[in-house]
């Protein structure tokens, strides 16, 4: 900070000591209040390190409670292992069975295989073969299953890692199942075949309480942040409003939008201010990631619904078949989705003379939904 200390910034100054911590990607060094889920998954993992088949698992929490950072810091130890062959996929970028293997494939063999065109068959027996060939275990985490389960590629994705030693003999794969969807009752929405096979050791992620938001928030400040530039006073507005939205990620954006706009004002220090300004972007966090996310005819919907909110589930369909030329059925899993999604709320209301309709609303303020299309 400037020793000519008038509190004020010039050009080359930073609130920050290293900024790259509030970014999306960053793995933070202390992993804290996950001591347990670790071990569970530690212990279910530790075969595959001896050349073993692992045991499987499920990681279940709410949005931002660390279960994607879990997986990364234990992969990252894992792949350290020689004979271990640790891959976390993105379900909700490679949301099929193919794109998955694809995934893997990529994984082992440096290159992606071609997105179309290799049928999944050999691409699945390429991957199956150099496993058995070079001894390795393969341990997958899908993470963000939940999305596989939405286009309906659960089943046949696991039915294809946790048999693989049928159709390819030697072939040790383990699997770790990371779910955001707290609706969703994982093991009993796989098929019956899947299900005989998987019996999976369970890891539960809860939401943080306000004082372990302020410890690992205050961890990421005495990183990100120079010595003083934000006071406890102003952690702890972040850390009460963190936990009232349960999802750490709006904490940590919180802080990094507060940063930046107390710079916007050239100000040495963080203060309250700068946060009450910037909470509302700040807490809107996932809904602008979960916008984002969506395909094209996803986006669509969502526009038709938000010019439509509040209406009957067929009218709704009316107007977004001018726009695409998907049929009825596609459009009933589309509203599926963003209803599983929180975008939208879809709920069965009664009307007069006419039996059981659903009418389709957004589950956010509308303008806030409208900005991010
Ligand atoms: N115990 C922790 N210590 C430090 N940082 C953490 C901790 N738990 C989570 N984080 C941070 O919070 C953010 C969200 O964590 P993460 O991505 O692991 O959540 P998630 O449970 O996978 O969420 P989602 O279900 O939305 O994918 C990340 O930036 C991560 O670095
Ligand atoms: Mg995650």
């Amino acid at each position: 900070m400037a020793d000519d200390s008038d509190g004020m910034l010039s050009w080359d100054e930073s609130v920050f000591r290293d900024e790259h911590v509030f970014e999306i990607d960053y793995v933070p060094e202390a992993f804290r209040h996950r001591e347990s889920q670790l071990q569970t998954l530690q212990y279910a993992l530790r075969p595959a390190v001896r050349g073993n088949r692992p045991l499987n698992a499920i990681v279940r929490g709410p949005p931002g409670t660390g279960k994607t950072t879990a997986i990364q810091k234990l992969f990252g130890e894992l792949g350290g292992q020689p004979g271990v062959r640790p891959v976390r996929v993105n379900c909700q970028v490679d949301g099929t069975r193919y794109g998955v293997f694809s995934r893997v494939f990529q994984s082992i063999f440096d290159y992606e295989p071609p997105s179309s065109g290799v049928s999944f068959k050999k691409l699945f027996g390429q991957v199956a073969d150099r496993l058995v060939d070079e001894e390795e275990v393969l341990v997958v985490a899908l993470d963000d299953v939940n999305y596989l389960f939405y286009e309906n590629e659960a089943s046949d994705t696991l039915y294809s890692l946790l048999r693989a030693h049928e159709t390819h003999p030697g072939a040790k794969v383990g699997v770790v199942l990371v779910s955001s969807d707290t609706d969703l009752d994982v093991v009993e929405a796989l098929d019956g075949r899947v299900q005989s096979v998987f019996r999976p050791e369970e890891a539960y992620f809860p939401v943080y309480d306000r004082e372990e938001v302020a410890d690992i928030l205050g961890e990421r400040v005495r990183v990100g942040f120079r010595d003083g530039a934000l006071p406890m006073s102003v952690l702890d507005r972040v850390a009460e409003q963190t936990a009232e939205a349960g999802d750490l990620r709006v904490g940590i954006d919180m802080l990094r939008r507060a940063g930046l706009h107390a710079e916007s004002r050239a100000s040495e220090t963080v203060e309250v201010e700068d946060v009450e300004a910037v909470s509302e972007r700040a807490r809107n966090h996932r809904l602008t990631r979960d916008i984002e996310a969506l395909s094209d005819v996803e986006r669509a919907l969502l526009e038709t619904v938000a010019e439509h909110d509040g209406g009957r589930a067929g009218d709704v369909y009316d107007a977004f078949a001018e726009r695409t030329d998907l049929g009825y059925t596609r459009y009933t899993e589309l509203v599926n989705k963003l209803d599983r999604l929180d975008l939208i709320d879809a709920r069965y209301e009664s009307l007069e003379g006419r039996g059981r309709s659903r009418t389709l609303t957004l589950a956010h303020d509308a303008e806030a939904v409208e900005r991010r299309l």
